[in-house]
């Protein structure tokens, strides 16, 4: 979604602004926009729609726009059309067509969210006199906030918390105000934003990545609180304009861990980066070979008192409590419900005090997640985060949360951190069933004995890389693909469909094995491309027979299976062979091969494999 930054202090702020920018593309945009002010002089807005690049070329890289105080921002359209005019910033006067140039504006602003009652809010600011030249409702929060200014003539923190008090939706905003030269204030709800300060400096942003250059120095603004932010200082306020104290927090990962590294892609890095995400992830949460779960808080009677267990998340985050539920209830016998946290949200499932609402997410800042987590919290349930990004929204807001320790991940499709979630409910799960006394505290040995095998056998799935390659170069033209498993495997599935799809833009679709033909197996002509996860004992004969019903209406198969399974070869037409561990955590190891076939696919198509059209990293917007 959109990306927010700033900076004030004692440099030239648009180069600086243009690369903090360039730190936040994988989140998704179609514009951009800077304002940059030179002292009182007023603020230069620049846009252009497309990539970065283009604005930077339109500021020649930022040296056209002199000033050292500026906001800047990409933009992933949700009111209006992606062009020149509905790109931020927006300011509070009248603009030409362009959008661009030195503004006769009070207030310049950024915003990245959704302000659901804009029409309402645009409707009064008509009646007092505002006109509009764009469709966003950034432009109405903007003018919002100049007329409370100038209405009640009062300072920006309390005009802007008069605005939030009336807004309703999301919202993380930078402003500038024209009286107020050399500072930017700041405000959010329910979107991330960041503070970083220096010495004499201070940075605004999104993510971490985008200022780690800069500073490691960070405050996490907190939810509907405002933020003066001048060159090396901070002042933060809540809603009533009172003076509120934010920690500052040190960025302890390396910048380096959010640079590409020497490999072609992020996605192509962070692949390669699973056996250390799920080892430090392990390493986290088992010390000196038991599991010690005592920093997220949660103890050993609230575990034995667990009626129902929800697992709520989007996207891959849902696919790994799908894999989840698998392993609680087999291991720990606790009965498992897995929800999308879109769905969740909106509907009235029973909770009570012996539910367990586990939300999975690696951002911590998805909009339906965290509005499922406050639904959950509001019902009574004791809630559990599965969080990659510290001091993140939903890491704040849950009761409990157990941090997976992948590092910064960039590219739009995720996988190490899909990895070091699924390790992470596996740990969850043994930990549950060892106190629930399902297992023997030997039983819980061995299988910690296994987890810690899975990043070497990991590392052997990724030496496999360049037959996925071949194979990949072989399907460039494909146009369906169909995954199939059945238990475990199905989950795998799921999480396999979307890489491929997310990236490659072929249509994929993820089936249990035994619902294919209930009507999907319609759509299997020749040399559809049919993907059988084969990992479960039990059910591979069973995955293998619906995977030979589709070859007999003309499919390709594509099996993958663990090693020593070689009858699978008088069946399908091509094999991955994945090394052998215990069943429940086969996930971990055979979605290796399905993130590389989709990665490849994509690399083959020409595509732009980390930013994907119309993604974004973290949809902060319901
Ligand atoms: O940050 P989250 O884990 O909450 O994000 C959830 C989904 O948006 C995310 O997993 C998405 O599906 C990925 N792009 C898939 O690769």
């Amino acid at each position: 979604m959109c990306g927010i930054v700033g900076y004030t202090g004692h440099r030239q702020a648009a180069p600086i602004l243009l690369d903090s920018l360039s730190r936040l593309e994988y989140r998704g945009y179609d514009s951009a926009g800077l304002a940059v002010r030179n002292g009182t002089a007023l603020a230069e807005v620049v846009k252009a729609t497309g990539k970065l690049y283009h604005l930077a070329d339109k500021t020649d890289q930022g040296r056209a726009l002199a000033g050292c105080c500026g906001i800047g921002h990409t933009r992933w359209a949700t009111h209006g059309d992606p062009s020149v005019v509905n790109a931020h910033p927006h300011v509070s006067g009248n603009c030409s067509g362009s959008g661009s140039g030195t503004v006769e504006s009070d207030v310049a602003g950024v915003h990245n969210g959704i302000i659901e009652n804009y029409t309402e809010l645009k409707e009064k600011l008509l009646r007092h006199g505002y006109t509009f030249y764009s469709d966003t409702d950034t432009e109405v929060a903007v003018k919002l906030v100049d007329y409370y200014y100038k209405k009640y003539k009062i300072g920006p923190v309390d005009a802007i918390t008069r605005c939030m008090v009336r807004i309703r939706g999301s919202y993380a905003l930078a402003l500038m105000f024209k009286d107020y030269p050399d500072e930017i204030f700041a405000a959010r709800k329910d979107s991330p934003l960041i503070i970083g300060v220096d010495e004499k400096e201070s940075y605004l942003a999104s993510d971490v990545p985008a200022i780690l250059k800069y500073t490691r120095q960070v405050h996490y603004i907190g939810n509907l609180q405002v933020a003066r932010v001048a060159p090396g200082k901070v002042t933060f306020f809540d809603l009533n304009g009172d003076e509120v104290s934010v920690p500052l927090t040190e960025i302890t990962w390396d910048a380096e861990a959010a640079e590409k590294g020497g490999y072609e892609h992020f996605m192509l890095k962070e692949i390669h980066e699973q056996p250390q995400a799920v080892r430090d992830t392990l390493n986290s949460l088992v010390k000196d070979g038991q599991i010690d779960l005592t920093e997220t808080g949660l103890t050993d009677e609230m575990i034995r008192e667990i009626g129902q267990i929800d697992i709520v998340a989007c996207g891959s985050a849902w696919h790994v409590g799908m894999a989840a539920q698998y392993v609680i209830e087999d291991l720990a016998g606790i009965p498992v419900r897995v929800e999308l946290a879109s769905e969740f949200r909106y509907r009235n499932i029973p909770i009570d005090r012996k539910t367990l609402v586990i939300i999975i997410s690696q951002s911590g800042e998805t909009a339906d997640s965290l509005a499922a987590l406050r639904v959950a919290k509001e019902r009574g349930a004791a809630t559990l985060a599965i969080v990659n990004v510290i001091g993140s929204t939903i890491a704040r807001e849950a009761d409990h949360v157990l941090y997976t320790m992948a590092g910064p991940e960039i590219a739009v499709a995720t996988t190490k951190a899909y990895s070091a979630q699924l390790v992470a409910a596996d740990i969850l799960a043994i930990h549950m069933a060892g106190i629930r006394e399902k297992m023997t505290a030997d039983q819980v040995r061995e299988m910690l004995g296994e987890l810690a095998t899975l990043p070497d056998k990991m590392r052997r799935v990724l030496e496999e890389k360049e037959r996925l390659q071949w194979f990949s170069s072989k399907m460039a033209n494909t146009h369906d693909i169909f995954f199939i498993g059945r238990g475990l495997d199905y989950a795998i599935s799921l999480e396999g469909s979307l890489k491929m799809k997310e990236i490659s833009y072929i249509h994929s679709e993820a089936y249990a094995a035994g619902e294919l033909k209930h009507g999907t197996i319609s759509l299997i002509e020749n040399n559809t491309l049919v993907i059988g996860v084969l990992t479960q004992k039990e059910l591979y004969e069973k995955t293998v027979s619906n995977m030979m019903e589709c070859k007999s209406r003309g499919a390709y198969l594509l099996g993958i299976t663990t090693n020593g399974n070689f009858s699978v070869e008088d069946s399908v037409n091509f094999t991955v062979y994945i090394p052998k561990t215990d069943q429940h955590f086969m996930a971990s190891l055979a979605v290796i091969p399905l993130q590389l076939l989709g990665y490849y696919t994509s690399v083959n198509r020409g595509l732009d494999v980390d930013k994907p059209r119309n993604l974004a990293k973290s949809v902060t917007v319901e």
